[in-house]
């Protein structure tokens, strides 16, 4: 009995894991370090004192990827391999395709030729598109503006109609709003490949001074402050929500059904800057740049599908999200770097 987790190594997948762990669940995890490190795996332990089975694989490869189900007695997965970077999918939509679109079907085949069918997949608020009313309930109208939101979207049309085909299937996609912060020891965190994209590590790494200054995406919205307002949560809250979405996939209910995991509370980005300089006790410079194409002014999650059926809700508040994040970046300035490489036996 054991549950797999596809992407294990990365920043949702190693909060994920660490939560399943603490739970008392049994995991097999694979990666292929694409983005990344072996050393996550080291940290995982250090942090739980579980042991877990490892694969270094992509899930495009059948044949590894079958030994995976060969090997173990999988009950069910969490789906988190996949790219992520909206800018990067415009530039380079295949690819996005290959691995998010590709990757899940050879995913979801070899789980169906095993009779694996409970599935918990990480999704995005992405798919509300520009138009959704906030709070964004579940029942939102679905658009993708990028490929990497629309191969988010596809993928959950497909397991809807994998559903359809096949009524066995038990399948949550989790529409993430916008996770942040680290694990409170400071062990684990996020360590994006080059320049980040994303609002808080960027802050984090000008705090450290390893980058120059913010670059804030446009103060002219129609919000309090002028800056774009988002629904901020607690990656170990996330990781919670899997949790809970896993008892629930294992519960015999089937079907396929959706749920936001945000706290509710918008913060705009002059907030969020304000919320870091408190924590960290130093000014965070910053300039007004054009907006950022395809960003909306405001986008936050109604969370009460998730508390009612899953029993879910966010703990902690902002503070706690900087402050880990601050923590993270201190303790681990240039990620996980390490001389730690992966025994045979792992791979
Ligand atoms: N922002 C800045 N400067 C930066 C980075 C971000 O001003 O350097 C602003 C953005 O304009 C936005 C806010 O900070 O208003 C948050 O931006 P992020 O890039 O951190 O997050 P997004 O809301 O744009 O995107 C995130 C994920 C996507 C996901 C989307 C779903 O990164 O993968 O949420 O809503 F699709």
């Amino acid at each position: 009995m054991a549950i797999l987790i596809t992407g294990g190594c990365g920043f949702i997948g190693a909060h994920t894991s660490v939560e399943m762990l603490n739970a008392g669940y049994d995991i097999v995890l694979f990666d292929n370090f694409s983005n990344s490190q072996p050393e996550v795996l080291r940290r995982i332990y250090e942090v739980t004192n579980e042991n877990l089975q490892f694969y270094q694989l992509d899930m495009r490869d059948k044949e590894r990827l079958e030994k995976v189900f060969m090997e173990n007695r999988i009950d069910a997965v969490i789906h988190l391999a996949g790219l992520k970077a909206v800018g990067e999918s415009i530039h380079l939509p295949l690819k996005y395709y290959d691995n998010n679109i590709n990757g899940t079907v050879t995913l979801i085949e070899m789980m169906k030729k095993h009779n694996v069918k409970k599935l918990v997949f990480s999704s995005s608020a992405t798919v509300y598109g520009l138009k959704a009313q906030v709070p964004i309930s579940e029942s939102s109208p679905l658009e993708a503006t990028n490929p990497y939101g629309r191969s988010k979207l596809m993928v959950e049309e497909i397991l809807r109609d994998l559903y359809i085909s096949d009524n066995e299937w038990s399948i949550i996609p989790l529409r993430y709003f916008n996770p942040v912060g680290a694990h409170q020891s400071g062990r684990l965190g996020e360590y994006p490949n080059g320049t980040p994209n994303n609002l808080a590590p960027y802050i984090t790494q000008v705090a450290a001074g390893k980058l120059r200054e913010m670059s804030i995406f446009g103060n002219n919205y129609p919000t309090p402050d002028g800056t774009g307002i988002r629904d901020y949560l607690h990656v170990t809250d996330l990781a919670l929500g899997h949790v809970k979405a896993i008892e629930k996939v294992m519960s015999g209910v089937t079907g396929v059904n959706a749920y936001n995991l945000g706290t509710g509370k918008g913060y705009s980005v002059l907030e969020m800057i304000q919320a870091f300089e408190q924590i960290i006790g130093k000014h965070i410079p910053y300039s007004i740049v054009d907006r950022r194409p395809g960003d909306v002014a405001i986008c936050y999650a109604d969370p009460t599908k998730a508390k009612a059926e899953l029993g879910w809700e966010a703990q902690k508040g902002l503070e706690e999200m900087c402050m880990d994040a601050w923590r993270w970046q201190v303790n681990n300035p240039n990620g996980y770097e390490s001389s730690f490489e992966l025994e045979r036996s792992w791979v």
